[in-house]
Order: structure tokens, then sequence, then C-alpha cells
């Protein structure tokens, strides 16, 4: 399973132009480190509280990258900012390779056409949310004001990311709450890897 999730993030990687990751996370080990998680993202990574994201199945240089962000300081939250504070950078690699092992898949609502989705959006994160990108997130299922609140966090420069800070700056407070709403409405599920 590491080899053949190896294999797949190398050769994405390599046709996606990104760099690899700098450490190979093991899965097994970061199944451990789980255990300071689950409370918040689950052990699968479908969040058990609303205010946490649902990280299962997301791309692991994504994870990878917004761990170390948050124990740099980089992007700061106070829930995270602790729990990444006493992890190091092989841990937060192989609980990343941990989350990462899992599958999520997204389903529209009955009657919604992948054709309505926000085209400003479809071409990184899916019609469904569902992340095209190493380094970007899955939003499908996220509940709505998570979404909302890190958009408005890209556009007032608290958190910054060239890609997201550019189109969130002309976004008014009513089109991100439609663009939440969108992906809050995808139904997520999230299978556990054995
Ligand atoms: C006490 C609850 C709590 C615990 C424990 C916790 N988290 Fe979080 N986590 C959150 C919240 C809340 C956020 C949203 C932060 C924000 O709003 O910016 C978050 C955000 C994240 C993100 C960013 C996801 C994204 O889509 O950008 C990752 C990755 C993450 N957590 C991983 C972990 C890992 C791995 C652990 C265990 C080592 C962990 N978290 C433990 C509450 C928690
Ligand atoms: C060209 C690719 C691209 C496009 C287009 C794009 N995004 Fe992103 N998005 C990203 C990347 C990359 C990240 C990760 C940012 C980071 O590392 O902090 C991201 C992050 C996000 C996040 C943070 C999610 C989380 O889990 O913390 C949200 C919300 C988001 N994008 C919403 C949108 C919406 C809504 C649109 C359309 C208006 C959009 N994005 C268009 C690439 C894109």
């Amino acid at each position: 399973m590491r080899r053949a999730l190896t294999i797949a993030f190398g050769g994405l990687a390599l046709a996606g132009g990104f760099a690899a990751p700098a450490l190979s996370g093991d899965p097994e080990e970061g199944r451990k480190i789980a255990n300071m998680c689950q409370t918040c993202h689950g052990k699968d990574g479908y969040a058990r509280i609303p205010l946490a994201p649902h990280i299962g199945g997301e791309p692991k240089d994504y994870l990878e990258a917004q761990l170390m962000a948050f124990k740099t300081g980089a992007r700061e939250h106070e829930m995270m900012s602790v729990v990444t504070a006493s992890l190091s950078a092989q841990q937060i690699s192989d609980v990343s390779a941990w989350y990462a092992a899992h599958t999520a898949t997204a389903t529209l609502p009955d009657g919604v056409s992948s054709e309505d989705a926000p085209d400003a959006c479809v071409s990184c994160h899916g019609a469904d949310g569902i992340s095209t990108l190493l380094d970007a997130p899955n939003l499908a299922g996220e509940v709505n004001i998570y979404i909302d609140t890190q958009l408005k966090a890209f556009r007032n420069g608290v958190r910054k990311h060239e890609i997201m800070s550019e189109i969130s700056a002309d976004l008014t407070d009513k089109e991100i709450r439609a663009l939440a709403d969108w992906y809050a409405n995808v139904t997520l599920e999230i299978v556990a890897v054995e």
C-alpha cells in the first residue's frame, strides 16, 4: 500500500510539475499519531466537530504543507498551533500519509448538475469538491462556515497563498457564501483504509 501510494503520488507529482515531498511519510506510524487528532477529525478524517474540516483522503502534500504552516506560524489557529507544536516534521509527514491513505468520494445533491458548479473553482477543486491537484484541498462536504471563513482569511490576508489570495480578493461576502454553500451541499463519504 505504501509503495503503491508513493508511486501514484510520484507519477502525479511529475505530471503536475510539483516538487516531490521532502519526507516520505509512513502511514502506519501516522495511524498512532492520529489518536491525537481523532476527537476533532476522526480517525478516518471525517470531522467529528463542525469547526474542524474533513481531512481524510486529501492529498498528502496539502496536509503536510498545512501542518507545517501551523507549526511555523505561517497559518494560525489556536487549536492547530498547539497540536503541531509537539510534532516533528517526520511525524507530520507520517500523520499526513495516514490521512491521505483513505478514500474520499463526493456526490452532488439530487437534481444538481456539475455544469452549475462555480467556473472559477472547478479546475482545481473539481465540480464536486474533490481536488484535482496535489497541493489543493478537497472542499466537498465541508461546513459552509469553514469554507466561508477560509475564503475571508485569504481575502483579508490572514491566510496567504498566491492563487487563493488573488482569487478571493474581489469576492463579495455574498459570493463567498454562495461558493461555500455549493461545496457544503455535496455529500462526502470517506472509506477508511484497512
Ligand atoms: C481540538 C480539535 C483539533 C485537534 C485535536 C486537531 N485538529 Fe486539526 N483542525 C482543527 C480545526 C478547528 C481546524 C480548522 C483551522 C482553521 O479554521 O484554520 C483544523 C485544521 C486542520 C488542518 C487543515 C485542513 C485544511 O483543509 O486546510 C489539518 C491538515 C489538520 N487540522 C490536521 C490535524 C492533525 C493531523 C491532527 C492531529 C495530529 C489535528 N489536526 C488535531 C481542530 C483540531
Ligand atoms: C488554480 C487552482 C485553484 C483555483 C482555480 C481555486 N483554488 Fe482554492 N485552493 C487552491 C490551492 C492550491 C489551495 C491551498 C492553499 C494553501 O496552501 O493554503 C486552495 C485552498 C482553498 C480553500 C481552503 C480550504 C481548506 O481546506 O482550508 C478554499 C476554501 C478554497 N481554496 C476555495 C476556492 C474557491 C471557492 C474557488 C473558486 C472561486 C477556488 N478555491 C479556486 C487552488 C485553487
